[in-house]
């Protein structure tokens, strides 16, 4: 279904968000028929473009970034119709009446009332004054209508992020409020529901009895992209484990839902997140291991060591890397290690699920058979494979009763044709409907935050000392394999 009629203001309307990501969204949105027939979208910004040259610069976006290349030009000269600039500096509070003005000058083109997004693809020192400003119109006083939309990182810390809660929360009702979680709206991070809930196979095994541990590897070979200044100020907790990695432990940690109500799948995760241990500042050493990346090659091209980027310090202490073992206090999960890992200019382009399940409890076959049973293991692969593996035991063929590890193997291209949507159409769509199961609840950031925060604490008091400690291209730092291999565990690479 289509949504209502609707203006998208997208605030940083000249930036990186929306030239690879926003834009190219909503282009293959309106592509695949799911934008209303009245739709506008207004870039905000204060570089100086016409309407015409905004969309001549956006368009080498979509020729970029697109999913979706037939007929471009004249597919985009349609959709382009839609998409225009206004010139003005979000800190400048006089300036919001323009934006107040050409929702009013829509709604008489169009003869009805619009929904309508503010988007905030701005950097975080930006959102307070501009959600201020936004708060200040009388039209976002319709909270049935108008929604704001906010990027991570959400805060910088726990207060950081209670303090921006709290701004927004004084200025919008909680459900015009959407904090994007961009791994929420990929396809296979969506499944992850499916799988477990809409199959009655899984879930009577999905608990402490059968499962031995828990791993979510988030590994990227790729390293700053230019956002040295950024990420020296973030790292891989804040900038990957608060937010995505924790958000996917909650998908598989969770009860099963009643329904699909927004607030009925956040109370579901707003619980995993409450019930996950917080570390003593002892117990961070045993738990959490930071690694920071050499100078090295990766795939045949030089990288520098990560403290001599730009907009990097040279003494910096920023982690690169993080591994945590973190656990989930409840009847469920007792005991069950959750081992999570992310880290830049890793071996492999690989963000992965596996879920080991506890061996076979007695082991009736000839001892030659030992070397080879391995317990049951299923692998949920996020991205860029999108499949799921069941590894089981099967007899290899021939006269004596030897077992070999097996797999069962779904892939979403094989099983499925056509192209799967981004994360952020599905997102975008989201908003416009008005659904907000897929975005963070204020609460979901404020435990997630809590989780954190000790290691956070612990890692800014004691310096790193062997910093750089891992070679671009490896899987991270020798610790972070002792973290999982001092319970008998390794972590699970799929070629
Ligand atoms: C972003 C992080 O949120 O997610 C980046 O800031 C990271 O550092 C990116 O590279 C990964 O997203 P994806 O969708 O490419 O896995």
């Amino acid at each position: 279904k289509r949504p209502p009629a609707s203006i998208v203001f997208i605030f940083g309307g000249s930036g990186d968000l929306n030239y690879r990501k926003l834009t190219p969204a909503l282009y293959n949105l309106s592509l695949d028929g799911y934008l209303p027939e009245q739709f506008a979208v207004v870039g905000i910004g204060r570089s100086k473009y016409s309407d015409s040259s905004y969309r001549d610069r956006l368009l080498e976006g979509i020729k970029a970034f697109s999913r979706q290349k037939d007929d471009l030009d004249t597919n985009w000269d349609v959709f382009s119709k839609s998409v225009a600039y206004l010139n003005m500096d979000g800190e400048d509070a006089d300036a919001y009446k323009k934006i107040a003005d050409w929702v009013n000058d829509k709604e008489k083109e169009w003869k009805t009332q619009a929904n309508v997004i503010f988007y905030l693809a701005v950097a975080p020192q930006l959102v307070p004054d501009i959600a201020t400003n936004l708060g200040k119109l009388p039209l976002c006083g319709d909270t049935s209508r108008v929604r704001i939309v906010v990027e991570k990182p959400f805060g910088h810390d726990l207060e950081s992020a209670r303090s921006l809660n709290n701004l927004l929360g004084g200025l919008f009702a909680e459900k015009q409020i959407y904090r994007i979680d961009h791994y929420l709206g990929k396809e296979t991070v969506q499944n992850i529901l499916a799988l477990r809930f809409a199959n009655a196979l899984f879930e009577p095994l999905w608990n402490r009895n059968y499962i031995d541990h828990i791993q979510i590897t988030a590994a990227e070979t790729v390293g700053l992209e230019g956002r040295g200044g950024y990420y020296e100020t973030s790292g891989a907790l804040r900038d990957m484990v608060q937010n995505h990695l924790l958000q996917i432990l909650c998908l598989i940690a969770m009860e099963a839902p009643v329904s699909f109500d927004a607030d009925e799948i956040r109370n579901k995760k707003v619980d995993v997140l409450s019930a996950i241990r917080h570390f003593t500042h002892e117990a961070v050493r045993d738990n959490a291991v930071r690694g920071q990346y050499d100078a090295g090659v990766v795939k045949g091209k030089k990288v520098v060591a990560y403290r001599d980027e730009e907009g990097v310090k040279h003494e910096s202490a920023t982690e690169t890397f993080a591994a945590v073992k973190f656990f989930v206090d409840n009847w469920r999960w007792s005991g069950v290690p959750f081992y999570v890992r992310t880290g830049k200019f890793l071996q492999q382009k690989k963000t992965q699920i596996t879920i080991e399940f506890k061996s076979a409890p007695h082991f009736a076959f000839p001892q030659e058979s030992a070397d080879t049973w391995r317990p049951n293991r299923l692998i949920i692969s996020i991205q860029p494979d999108m499949d799921i593996r069941l590894r089981f035991q099967a007899k290899r063929p021939g006269q004596s009763m030897m077992l070999n590890p097996v797999e069962m193997v779904f892939n979403y291209m094989d099983a499925f044709d056509g192209q799967q949507p981004e994360a952020y159409e599905t997102l975008l769509l989201d908003v416009m409907q008005g659904d907000a199961t897929l975005f963070m609840r204020a609460d979901q950031v404020d435990q997630a935050w809590q989780v954190v925060t000790p290691i956070l604490d612990v890692w800014q008091k004691r310096q790193p000392v062997d910093f750089p400690n891992y070679q671009p291209g490896s899987w991270g730092p020798e610790d972070a394999e002792a973290l999982i291999a001092q319970d008998g565990h390794h972590w699970v690479n799929v070629k």
